[in-house]
């Protein structure tokens, strides 16, 4: 393997950082936030046919967002019992077959360092097999904000109204070029084998993590399941490749909606030490155009000023809940550094799973 000299931290200028709002949200607090205080939140409360389930069921099918607060819950599994009853009312209405059975039995964690900040994006957007909607449960919370935080608690979740940035994305010629080429969505997926014993230079998941699996077939079927094209490079590097479209039919809105973000671009890496010193192409993630052409430094400010100026913060209090319709809304957060003593950590729920279908061309 090469030896590779890299600074251990590369110059910052060029890296942007979202600024995830403009300090006036785009939906009205009272539009989508329910304070579980109006509720006696005991054991009627929590079942699916109760005062409060058609509440969060009312509001997630009107605005497609649903932030429960005051629960007074400590316990993880009512949390989760609280954001299945807005994902399993979308599984019927949807008309799964099984949906008991299609939903994750567990709660996840985010996956992702806290220093690093996460950029808007649609909850598996670079697969074919997305999820309709995404459950946040405040299992540990940081402070709320203080004088001159201007209402934004440090441990903030970050939402954008993914229907307002499609309207103004297709305005402008930047997205009526993403509307007619695509995207690509391109993946390095390193072999563990060839790092054991040495740094992790350019590795943020090795193929045999990403598939649960030591097997190279194994791992390149399931790659192509999830419609991945798939190559091997040198090293057992699995390089993956999915080209779709850049917006994604929403049934319940009967439209197109933007459903991609730069959450998975090569930026991403800009401050990373042990990644930033590789060229887009190599790092472990990158995003082109659907005809492999790279997005222009105006391309990639404006799509993130897109989503930044559609943003809102959700500031978390322990016990609190929210869920996402994954096409409305796109999520993201800043970096968090914690102090000692500090956790700041939720769990995330996962809605229907749901093979993407792309564009209608009636959607428009
Ligand atoms: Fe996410």
């Amino acid at each position: 393997m090469a030896i590779i000299e890299f600074p251990e931290f590369a110059p910052l200028d060029d890296v942007i950082e979202p600024a995830w709002w403009s300090g006036v949200a785009p939906l009205d607090r009272a539009e989508f936030t329910i304070d579980a205080g109006d509720f006696a939140m005991d054991a009627a409360d929590l079942t699916a046919d109760s005062a409060l389930a058609r509440r969060m069921q009312e509001m997630f099918d009107r605005v497609g967002l649903v932030h429960l607060t005051n629960t007074g819950l400590t316990d993880l599994a009512d949390m989760r019992t609280a954001a299945k009853f807005v994902i399993d009312q979308e599984m019927r209405y949807e008309g799964g077959a099984n949906p008991r059975d299609r939903i994750a039995p567990n709660v996840y964690e985010v996956g992702a360092p806290l220093s690093a900040w996460l950029h808007y994006h649609h909850e598996m957007a670079y697969v074919g097999r997305s999820t309709r909607s995404i459950g946040f449960l405040a299992s540990d919370v940081l402070p709320p904000p203080g004088p001159g935080d201007d209402g934004v608690s440090r441990g903030a979740t970050f939402v954008s109204d993914s229907i307002g940035a499609t309207d103004k994305l297709l305005s402008t010629e930047f997205g009526q070029k993403l509307k007619d080429l695509g995207v690509c969505y391109h993946r390095n997926l390193t072999d563990r084998e060839a790092f054991a014993g040495s740094a992790e230079y350019g590795v943020y998941n090795h193929w045999q993590k990403s598939f649960d699996t030591d097997d190279p077939e194994i791992a390149a079927s399931r790659a192509r399941d999830q419609r991945l094209a798939v190559e091997w490079g040198p090293n057992r590097l699995l390089q993956t490749r999915y080209y779709c479209p850049a917006f994604e039919y929403f049934e319940h809105l009967d439209r197109n909606v933007l459903y991609c973000s730069l959450a998975d671009h090569g930026m991403w890496f800009d401050t990373w030490p042990l990644v930033q010193h590789l060229p887009y192409h190599e790092r472990p993630l990158h995003m082109t155009f659907g005809d492999d052409s790279e997005f222009s430094p105006d391309e990639l400010q404006q799509w993130i000023d897109l989503y930044d100026d559609f943003g809102m913060p959700i500031n978390w209090k322990q016990g609190d809940v929210a869920v996402i319709c994954n096409y409305r809304w796109a999520h993201g957060r800043p970096g968090i550094d914690l102090a000692p003593g500090e956790a700041r950590q939720l769990g995330v729920v996962l809605g229907e799973q749901y093979h993407r279908v792309g564009v209608r061309s009636d959607g428009w």
